[in-house]
Order: C-alpha cells, then structure tokens, then sequence
C-alpha cells in the first residue's frame, strides 16, 4: 500500500499522477490561506487604531520590486499548476494503441458489461493488469457516471452518444466501482467492483467464466437479477452477434454486395472524407452517428440514400455492429489518410 494515507490506493498508471497534482493544489491553497489569515491578524494587531496620534506617513507610491513579485511569482505558480494538470490530462485522454476494448452500458440501475470475446458481467469488471483498457461507455436511459477511485477515473455516461474511458490497472486486486451521478432511486445500488487479475487467471476467466457462485452473488445483488441473469446467459462474441445484425438490418446489401454504401472494411479507426469537404475519424463516435444521422456526415462521392436507424436499434445493438464492422478485413486497398 503507497500513496498518500487519505486516499483509496492508488492503483492505475495516472493514479500517481493524479494524486501528485491534487496535493501540490492542496500545499499551494494551504500556504497562502495561512500566509493571508496569518497577515491579517498580525495587521489588526500591528496596526491598530492607538487613540488620536497622527498616524505614519504614506508608505511610497511605487515599489517596482514588490510589484513585480507579486504579479510574477502567482503568473508561475499558475503556469506551473497548469502545465502539471495538462499532462495529467493528456495522459488520461489519449488512450494507447493496442488497449483492450470493453463494453459498458449503464442502465437503471445497474452497470452491463461486455467483453468482445463475448463473456459478460453485471455490476463487475474483470481485467488484466498491465494492460491499457478502453471502455466505450454508453447509457439507455439517463446519465450516469463511471468511477473507480482507485484508479483516479471517473466518465459521465451520457444517453445518446458514446464516450470511450482508458486506464491500465498496476496492481491485482479488487477495487470498488460506483455511479457516481445521481440517477434515481435506485442510484445508490448502482455499485460494484473491479477485478485486476494476472493475465493468465484473467485468460482463463474469459474463457471459463467466474466461479459460478460469484458471478450468482453480483447477480442476486443487482437491481433487477432476472434481468442481469438474462443479460449474462448470452456469452455470443460481439462481432457474432453484430454480423448477424449486420444481415438483418441490410447493411450487407449496400456496403459489401452492392457499391452503394462505402466499403466498410478496414475503414475503422481511419480518416474518411466527406461530402463537405471535412474529414472524420471513423471512431466509435462517428459510427454511431453514422448510423442515427447518416446523411449528416456523408462520405464523399455517396448519395444520401441510406435509411436512418434512429430508435430501431439499441446501444448494445450499435455496439455489436460497431464490433463486427471494428473487425472486417479490407476486401480493397484504400490509400492511407
Ligand atoms: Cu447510475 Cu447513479
């Protein structure tokens, strides 16, 4: 156990970081509210009306020097607590190539969550440590919010986009999760725990499934367990499941039997021009709105002629196609953007 006392344990690649940046705020308020309420009493004492003496003269009107300390000295202090967040920042957004992707959906109330391999949880997260993990957060109802302290990350949840959240676990071990946005009454049951695992154990879970009485234990726990053990009897790989969706929803007649619908494959993650002349980055974000809005951001040298699918698919249907489309094979070459 490291870290500082007060806090959980800190156990992700930022933790440190973030901790690192919230006691240095913490030293720097501190400082200068002693440094100013210390003034202030000893002024009122030093200075204090003493009867009706004259009192000193005028201090000089201009000292460049004191000047120049005190409007120099917060200028980099400031600088320096905004350098020091901004890295943090960007660490905490820039999420590694090669992360793990995992699907989370908050619902009232309780967190679903799918491994691409197909292995699902309720209210658990099991991962590997060691290894950067991207979760691409979605909502069906209200927002909710993502948070593990112990890994100093916290995601609002918002309904009607994706958000994708990134850390790497350091240590083993199993870590509280929370929703962390009050979203009705059930809100305060919307709880759970992360599970870090040695990458072997973490294999052989994905494979073999939790000891079956732990996985039970979250379910009974949750908010609506015939629902959660519903979602979980399913263990259907997400690309699977998206293939076939990718069929039934006709997606296959224009995107890979005809020309009428840009060629999917090896698109994703890419730069795609548009009809306006912009460019987007085929990213979760984009594919789904691709999918509720497409004429919005057209693809260059198409017509607007698919059909939206607003309020005929759900998030997990969005998801799973996003799945099988993240890993279709380029049938062509496309020129690198
Ligand atoms: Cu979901 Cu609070």
């Amino acid at each position: 156990m490291t870290g500082f006392p007060l806090f959980p344990e800190p156990a992700s690649t930022i933790a440190n970081g973030v901790d690192r940046l919230f006691l240095v705020m913490i030293g720097i308020s501190g400082f200068f509210a002693v440094l100013i309420f210390g003034l202030i009493l000893y002024f009122a004492v030093r200075y204090r009306r003493r009867g009706d003496r004259p009192r000193t003269p005028p201090a000089p009107s201009r000292a460049l020097g004191l000047e120049a300390l005190w409007s120099l000295g917060p200028l980099a202090l400031l600088m320096g607590i905004f350098v020091l967040g901004a890295t943090v920042y960007f660490d905490d957004s820039q999420v590694p190539p090669g992360a793990m992707d995992i699907y989370v959906v908050g619902k009232q109330w309780m967190w679903k969550i799918q491994h691409p391999e197909g292995r699902r949880e309720i209210n658990e997260l099991h991962i590997p440590v060691g290894r950067p993990v991207e979760l691409i957060l979605a909502s069906e109802d209200v927002i909710h919010s993502f948070f593990v302290p112990a890994f100093r990350v916290k995601h609002d949840v918002v309904p009607g986009r994706f958000q994708s959240l990134w850390f790497e676990a350091t240590e083993t071990g199993e870590y509280h999760l929370f929703c962390a946005e009050y979203c009705g009454t059930g809100h305060s049951r919307m709880i759970g725990r992360v599970v870090v695992m040695e990458p072997n154990d973490f294999q052989r879970w994905l494979e073999s499934g939790d000891p079956p009485d732990e996985a039970a234990d979250a379910i009974d726990a949750s908010f609506d367990p015939s629902e959660a053990a519903e979602f979980v009897a399913d263990d259907t790989p997400s690309a699977v499941e998206g293939e076939r969706l990718f069929a039934d929803f006709e997606c296959r007649g224009c995107h890979v039997e005809e020309d009428r619908g840009p060629d999917l494959a090896g698109r994703f993650g890419r730069t795609v021009t548009l009809e306006s002349g912009a460019t987007a980055r085929f990213d979760e974000a984009y594919f789904r709105r691709a999918l509720l809005d497409p004429g919005g951001e057209l693809v260059a040298g198409y017509s607007p002629s698919m059909p939206t699918y607003q309020g005929e698919l759900t998030e997990w249907q969005i998801l799973r196609l996003m799945s099988y489309v993240e890993g279709m094979t380029p049938s062509r070459v496309y020129e690198t953007q």
